[in-house]
């Protein structure tokens, strides 16, 4: 399975979101994150991981031809062993890596596609800030799933109803993440015809921990495992993939506290029409909205 994530303004924390994704993947799956952005990586950095193996080096042999696992060959590991390909943060040499993938046939969405195609293995993508020339939209509109996440203020919120129509041109049935504070899903349905699939928590410290910075004996809770926003990954992960698998019955996960309401069938959302709704996706209404603004009366804190 390929799993992209993106942003289309701002820094919602895709990249932060993406390694919990992959960090969170339900078992048995096999996940894989690979950095695609194309402004520069930030896990290098991030983790103290050496510039090689990884993006620029999957590019090279790519180039020269390659065999489904060669994914695997340009990883290195995270703390607590999550596999990564990191994108060297230069941008000029993300963008030409992810350039170098994009057009060959045996490139970029075709290696990552390979790898995700292999029975019980999830590759998880940071495709960064999706612009139209992005070098990364191969990659999102050759996934399975698309995860665009946006924080829930106005400012943000303004920016979707232009750019949801892309969006949904590259993939037909992305899942909108709202991130921290601000409006809430029902406001943003109503408001976008977009009912968002949940709510990524403001949760600085479990951030911070997916950022590299080190977590103490003392302070576990902050640890992917327990902290708010790993708990939120794998709600989100083991939704997607049981959306990827055939329906078959069994359980789903809601309950209380779950961040949506399950939905075998599009829901319906007050004061909005049906055919705006996909399930837990995106479908742009027919007619352009306007974002809420604070005058209207949404939460803005
Ligand atoms: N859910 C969250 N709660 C609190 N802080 C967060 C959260 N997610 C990310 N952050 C923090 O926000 C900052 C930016 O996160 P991140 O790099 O993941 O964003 P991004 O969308 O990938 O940005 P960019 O567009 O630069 O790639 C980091 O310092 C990270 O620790
Ligand atoms: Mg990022």
């Amino acid at each position: 399975m390929l799993v992209s994530v993106l942003s289309l303004k701002g820094s919602p924390g895709a990249t932060t979101f993406a390694v919990a994704l992959a960090a969170r993947w339900p078992a048995p799956a096999r996940a894989l994150l690979v950095e695609a952005d194309p402004a520069g990586g930030d896990l290098v950095l991030r983790f103290s991981l050496r510039s090689l193996p990884g993006l620029v080096s999957l590019a090279a042999a790519a180039r020269r031809g390659g065999e489904t696992d060669l994914v695997w060959r340009h990883t290195q590991q995270l703390p607590g062993g999550l596999p990564v390909i990191a994108a060297p943060p230069d941008a000029e040499q993300a963008r030409a890596a992810l350039s170098t993938l994009a057009p060959d046939p045996t490139g970029a969405p075709a290696v990552l596609r390979a790898a995700a195609d292999t029975p019980g293995t999830v590759v998880v993508v940071d495709c960064g800030r999706a612009d139209p020339g992005s070098p990364a939209l191969p990659i999102v509109r050759s996934s399975d799933a698309v995860v665009l996440m946006s924080r829930a203020h106005a400012d943000d919120l303004a920016h979707l109803p232009r750019r949801l129509p892309a969006v949904g041109r590259w993939s037909p049935n992305p899942v909108l993440l709202l991130v921290g504070e601000g409006y809430t899903e029902a406001e943003v349905a109503r408001e976008l015809g977009v009912p968002p699939l949940g709510r990524v928590p403001h949760d600085p410290n479990g951030a911070a921990v997916l950022c590299g910075r080190p977590n103490t004996p003392r302070r576990r809770r902050n640890s992917p495992s327990r902290s708010a926003l790993g708990r939120c990954a794998h709600t989100v992960a083991t939704h997607l993939a049981l959306r990827q698998r055939p329906a078959v019955p069994g359980p789903r996960p809601a309950g209380p506290g779950a961040l949506w309401a399950p939905v075998a069938t599009p829901p319906t959302l007050p004061g909005v029409p049906p055919a705006a709704v996909s399930p837990n996706g995106i479908r742009p209404a027919p007619q352009a909205r306007t974002a809420p603004t604070e005058e209207r009366g949404g939460r803005a804190s």
